[in-house]
């Protein structure tokens, strides 16, 4: 058993140092940018680590016994009243996140795809929330999550790391608005599901992927990396008050990280331009 440990531990580190050496012969130049940030991202779990808020130490500071706070969230209600029938397991402050970025599409003519059947219950939760123009469509590695696809309900049966499934799948299906990657929860997992899906999603749409957890997840460094070209600085015929829209830019409105959860929306319209025009007429001399 000892013995097994200390394999399974020297595969991991084996596996890890085999991705550092392809990434450093594939992109060597990026590679010393991206390990140039490496201190800043160091000194950023330091700080978080060590971190103390001036408010959690004052009387104004509240606190809650669950993390849901609002009870005008129809997603949580149904939760909390969901106490028989197909099951639904979800992390109780996820339903904020849900609510958030998901009530929008409330009652319009959306489709919702959610990685991870498991025992039907929450693809049911879907359907209730969105209303009855919604489609929901379930993927999920095994079969007998099959049982769950009615007239309103789509299941797929497949592994969301396998990219022909995706081909497939994106052959037979058109114009998801919320994918929910609450599937096998593994890195590798998420990337690809999200280099297979986030350029299929329509305009608006939005991609929420569950359950990354622990420090240092792969899935995590991935999502943060795409926060570089959402930042590409692209200045229009040498001017500092506008910058070029790369592809991603158009496309990726925004990237959220909460406590076990990244949430990336899209944007509706795309810009054509980012612009930072002065109003006004008295500068200071300095700039
Ligand atoms: C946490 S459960 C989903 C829970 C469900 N969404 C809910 O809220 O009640 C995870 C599901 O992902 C499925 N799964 C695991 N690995 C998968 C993979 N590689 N591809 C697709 N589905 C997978 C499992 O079979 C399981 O049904």
């Amino acid at each position: 058993m000892v013995d097994d440990e200390k394999n399974m531990k020297m595969k991991r580190y084996i596996k890890a140092l085999y991705r550092l050496l392809k990434s450093l012969a594939t992109e060597p130049l990026l590679f010393i940018k991206v390990l140039n940030t490496v201190p800043s991202t160091l000194s950023a779990y330091v700080f978080s680590r060590n971190y103390t808020d001036t408010f959690q130490k004052t009387d104004t500071f509240q606190e809650v016994d669950t993390s849901v706070t609002s009870s005008a969230n129809p997603l949580w209600e149904y939760f909390q009243n969901h106490k028989e029938g197909h099951g639904i397991w979800k992390w109780e402050h996820y339903f904020d996140i849900y609510n958030r970025h998901f009530a929008r599409f409330v009652g319009q003519k959306v489709n919702v795809l959610e990685i991870g059947v498991y025992s039907g219950g929450s693809l049911e939760m879907w359907r209730s929330y969105f209303g009855k123009d919604s489609h929901i469509y379930g993927v999920d590695i095994e079969t007998a999550c099959k049982a769950y696809e009615n007239d309103r309900v789509s299941i797929f049966i497949g592994d969301q790391a396998d990219r022909a499934f995706w081909k497939t799948f994106k052959e037979s299906v058109e114009g998801i608005d919320i994918l929910i990657d609450d599937g096998g929860h593994k890195p590798e997992q998420q990337q690809i599901t999200l280099e297979e899906m986030l350029p299929s999603l329509k305009p608006g749409g939005v991609y929420l992927c569950e359950d990354v957890t622990r420090c240092f997840n792969r899935f995590s460094a991935f999502a943060s990396g795409l926060v570089n070209e959402l930042n590409h600085f692209n200045p229009k015929a040498g001017s500092l008050l506008q910058s070029g829209i790369l592809p991603f830019q158009s496309s990726i409105y925004s990237i959220h990280f909460y406590p076990f959860v990244v949430v990336i929306e899209k944007h509706r319209v795309s810009p054509t331009k980012l612009s930072a025009p002065k109003h006004g007429t008295e500068w200071q001399p300095f700039l």
